[in-house]
């Protein structure tokens, strides 16, 4: 990805949610599934330190804090918006501007995190492949990258245009097999996907 492409990019995203940050959690749930369930398979392991790509609103970190209150924990935020909004509502966490294709994950907390999380954001990004791989580069040894997103949508091709409109791309099983998953299912009707991978 170009400077000039990350910037224009950047610039979609602010655009976009500067109009809608203040609706953003209130709407998306009722359409960004399975969040919660990733989150609960995060939790079910021992580990003390994690990073999500475009944490967004910080919705996720909040609930994770809630839970595992002595996690350190950290995003990398492409929006500018979103990230004086992430770092408002989790002061505890430490959020970076920066991009997941090429970021520089390991620094957000000081050293490699244990827990990388990608929570509907995949679908945003340029360049998905060179993001996972990013991300998998900057785990801890035995570290683990999740990722949970739209799917192919099978069959629902309403929701596939309404999702191009705002540049968002479901994220097909092969690219995520190709780029090393180690575990892959689906939700409801191909509705969202959930990865694992390793360092
Ligand atoms: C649909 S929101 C999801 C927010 C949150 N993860 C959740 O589950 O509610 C996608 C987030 O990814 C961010 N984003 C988009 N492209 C990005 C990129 N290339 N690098 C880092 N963050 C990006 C957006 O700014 C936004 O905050």
């Amino acid at each position: 990805m170009t400077p000039d492409a990350q910037a224009a990019h950047r610039a979609f995203l602010d655009r976009y949610y500067r109009l809608t940050h203040h609706v953003y959690d209130a709407t998306r749930k009722y359409f960004l599934f399975g969040r919660d369930g990733v989150l609960d398979r995060l939790l079910a392991s021992d580990w003390t330190t994690l990073v999500e790509i475009g944490p967004g609103t910080g919705r996720n970190l909040a609930r994770i804090h809630r839970r595992r209150p002595t996690a350190t924990l950290g995003g990398l935020e492409a929006s500018d918006v979103m990230r004086a909004h992430a770092r408002r509502r989790c002061p505890w966490a430490r959020i970076d501007a920066g991009f997941a294709e090429d970021g520089d994950i390991g620094a957000v907390l000081g050293a490699p995190p244990q827990r990388i999380l990608m929570s509907y954001c995949l679908s945003m990004f340029t360049d998905k492949g060179r993001a996972i791989d990013n991300a998998r580069r900057h785990l801890a040894p035995g570290g683990e990258l999740w990722v949970v997103d739209f799917a192919d949508l099978n069959g629902l091709r309403a929701m596939r245009r309404f999702l191009s409109a705002f540049h968002v791309e479901a994220v097909p099983d092969d690219l995520l097999h190709r780029h090393g998953a180690s575990h892959v299912s689906h939700g409801p009707l191909r509705y969202f996907v959930v990865a694992r991978f390793t360092a």
